[in-house]
């Protein structure tokens, strides 16, 4: 895939190890369901706060909003050169079984960057205003996230069936929308909290990484308050314990799903994936 660098202006650091995703050049009108003009009362407010070109999304592309694109900074410490000393500590296979990983891991960043940004907008106009306030900071750590694993994914290769990865996560991440937003924060929740078991599970086989462990640490953290927020969020329009604990039990096993084709990847690493999947089926909900 031919590439090029991306605008410097929004995370210098990252760019220079940046390389397999390239700018669009044209504007792609919102390509999911979340982003649905229709019935987002709010989008004419977030479309006049966004940059005159699109983000480079792998799976949902879109463009940055000008409030959020001089705040969303991966940390200065994370710099290529340490992300690519922590990968000379691991083997071609672990390396090349991250770049597998990646890709979906990166859907999962975009698309909750949409769910939370448009949130906030959406909530502004219903006045939960303690809650339009974290939905926007934790659109703001999506894009962290996302920058993160953009920087981290431009330093490992890519999948040869990176295509049919991203096709996967793409149809996965559409589904996980709902009109009913106490059924897609329930939904979120279950995810977010699933996905921290299974960035627990990276970390470990990845100890002699530690720039990569800080990566897969801080979104851990940051995915953790997520899943608070948006359990409460989710009783808050509505949801009941019964709706939030179905919801976990499908989403934990359509995740298991979606991952399930990367299993090698995961043992490639040195984690046992039938024994994460497990974990991640016989979650808790708190
Ligand atoms: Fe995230
Ligand atoms: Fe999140």
């Amino acid at each position: 895939m031919k590439s090029r660098p991306r605008p410097d202006r929004r995370n210098p650091i990252w760019l220079r190890c940046y390389r397999g995703v390239h700018c669009r050049e044209r504007v792609q009108s919102r390509q999911n369901s979340m982003l649905s003009a229709t019935d987002s009362p709010a989008s004419d407010v977030v479309n006049d706060q966004t940059m005159p070109f699109p983000s480079d999304g792998l799976c949902f592309s879109y463009r940055v909003p000008i409030a959020l694109l001089g705040r969303a900074v991966a940390p200065t410490h994370l710099r290529v050169a340490r992300v690519k000393d922590s990968l000379s500590e691991l083997s071609e296979c672990q390396v090349a079984a991250l770049g597998q990983l990646l890709p979906t891991l990166l859907c999962g960043e975009e698309s909750a960057f949409h769910v939370f940004w448009r949130e906030g907008h959406r909530i502004s106009n219903v006045q939960i205003s303690r809650s339009e306030a974290l939905a926007n900071q934790i659109a703001l750590e999506e894009l962290e996230h996302e920058y993160l694993l953009q920087g981290l994914r431009g330093c490992c290769p890519v999948p040869n069936d990176v295509a049919s990865i991203l096709l996967r996560a793409r149809r996965f991440f559409l589904r996980m929308a709902s009109r009913d937003p106490a059924v897609h924060f329930a939904r979120v929740a279950a995810l977010d909290s699933a996905v921290c078991i299974v960035l627990s599970t990276l970390v470990k086989p990845l100890s002699r990484a530690t720039a990569l462990i800080e990566i897969f640490n801080r979104i851990r953290s940051d995915e953790t308050r997520h899943v608070r927020f948006s359990r409460r969020h989710s009783y808050e329009l509505g949801a009941d314990t019964s709706l939030l604990a179905d919801t976990a039990a499908h989403i934990r096993d359509e995740l298991v799903a979606l991952l399930y084709p990367l299993g090698n990847s995961f043992e490639a690493l040195g984690i046992d994936a039938d024994h994460l999947f497990r974990r991640v089926n016989m979650q808790k909900v708190a």
